[in-house]
C-alpha cells in the first residue's frame, strides 16, 4: 500500500516518535514474524516480534497508547486465524474454536507482559474475550484493556492487509468465523456477547460500508466503539488520487469524518498521519 511500510522492532521506535508527536493517541501492532507454522507458535515468544516492538517502544518513554492484534492468522502457516482441526471421518478441515483460545489468550497475556495497554482480538472465535481476561486477571493485569473486534465482517477490503502480511487463508474462507456482511443484527448479539464476558471497548470493521452498524452499536451500548477503516478503503482512496480523479485530503477527511459521525470514537486508520498533519494545520 502507498506511503505504508514494514517495520522492525528498532526502527519502530522512531516511527511512533513521529506519531506521538503528530498528536496521535496510540498505535496498533500487527506482527509478521520470521518463521510462520501450524499453530502460531511465534506469537506467544516473548522474543516475538510484537513483545520487542512494545518493550522497545516502552523503553522511549513514549506516551502513546500500545495496542496490539492478537490472533493467529498472521503467525500460521495455513492462514487462519485459529488452529486447525481434521474431522477423522469426513478429513474436512476446520477452525478449532476452544483450542484456538487456549492460544489467544497466552498470546494476549505475553503482549501484557511486554507492556501493552490494550489488547485487541480480531479472530472472532468464540468465548476469547472472556478467556483473555481471565488469564489477563490471573496474573495481575487487571489494568490492561481489551478492545474486541466484536462486529468482524467477511471482507473483500481486507485484500491489502493480507498481501502485506502475507496472511491469506491457504485453503477455505473465513466464513465460518467471521461475519456476513448482509446480517446487522447479528452485530448487536456479538457485541453483547463480547461485553459480557469482559470487554471495555469494541470495534466495528471495516468502517465505511458498516456505518449503520458503527451507529447502531453507538445507540445500543455505552462503551467506547471503535471502528476500524481497512486497507481496502485506504487503497481505494490512494488509487483514486493516484489517477488524479479525487483530492485526496478532502475525501479522506470527509471520509473520517463521517465514521465519526457515525458514532465511532476511535478510528483506526491507515490515514492517520497524514489527517494528523492535515488537522494541525487547518
Ligand atoms: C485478521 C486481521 C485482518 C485485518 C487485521 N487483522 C483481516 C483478515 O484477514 O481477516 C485486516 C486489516 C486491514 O485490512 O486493514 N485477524
Ligand atoms: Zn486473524
Amino acid at each position: 500500500m502507498p506511503e505504508i511500510y514494514q517495520q522492525s522492532a528498532d526502527q519502530i521506535v522512531e516511527e511512533c516518535r513521529e506519531v506521538e508527536s503528530l498528536g496521535i493517541p496510540g498505535v496498533i501492532l500487527f506482527g509478521l514474524p520470521e518463521s510462520k507454522d501450524p499453530r502460531g507458535a511465534s506469537s506467544l515468544s516473548s522474543q516475538g516480534v510484537v513483545q520487542r516492538a512494545i518493550d522497545a517502544i516502552r523503553k522511549a518513554n513514549l506516551k502513546l497508547l500500545v495496542i496490539t492484534d492478537v490472533c493467529l492468522c498472521e503467525y500460521t502457516d495455513h492462514g487462519h486465524c485459529g488452529v486447525i482441526e481434521h474431522d477423522h471421518q469426513t478429513n474436512e478441515a476446520t477452525v478449532a474454536n476452544d483450542a484456538t483460545i487456549a492460544i489467544l489468550a497466552e498470546q494476549a497475556l505475553s503482549h501484557a507482559r511486554a507492556g501493552a495497554d490494550i489488547v485487541a482480538p480480531s479472530d472472532m472465535m468464540d468465548g476469547r474475550v472472556a478467556a483473555i481476561r481471565e488469564k489477563l486477571d490471573e496474573h495481575k493485569f487487571e489494568n490492561v484493556a481489551i478492545l474486541s473486534y466484536a462486529a468482524k465482517y467477511c471482507s473483500g477490503f481486507y485484500g491489502p492487509f493480507r498481501e502485506a502480511a502475507q496472511s491469506a487463508p491457504q485453503f477455505g474462507d473465513r466464513r465460518s468465523y467471521q461475519m456476513d456482511p448482509a446480517n446487522s443484527r447479528e452485530a448487536l448479539k456479538e457485541v453483547a456477547l463480547d461485553l459480557e464476558e469482559g470487554a471495555d471497548m469494541v470495534m466495528v470493521k471495516p468502517a465505511l460500508p458498516y456505518l449503520d452498524v458503527i451507529r447502531a452499536v453507538r445507540e445500543k451500548f455505552d462503551v467506547p466503539v471503535g471502528a476500524y477503516n481497512v486497507s481496502g478503503e485506504y487503497a481505494m482512496v490512494k488509487a483514486a488520487v493516484q489517477k488524479g480523479w479525487l483530492d485526496e485530503q478532502r475525501v479522506t477527511l470527509e471520509i473520517l469524518t463521517s465514521i465519526q459521525r457515525a458514532g465511532a470514537s476511535i478510528i483506526l486508520t491507515y490515514h492517520a498521519k497524514q489527517a494528523a498533519r492535515w488537522l494541525k494545520h487547518c
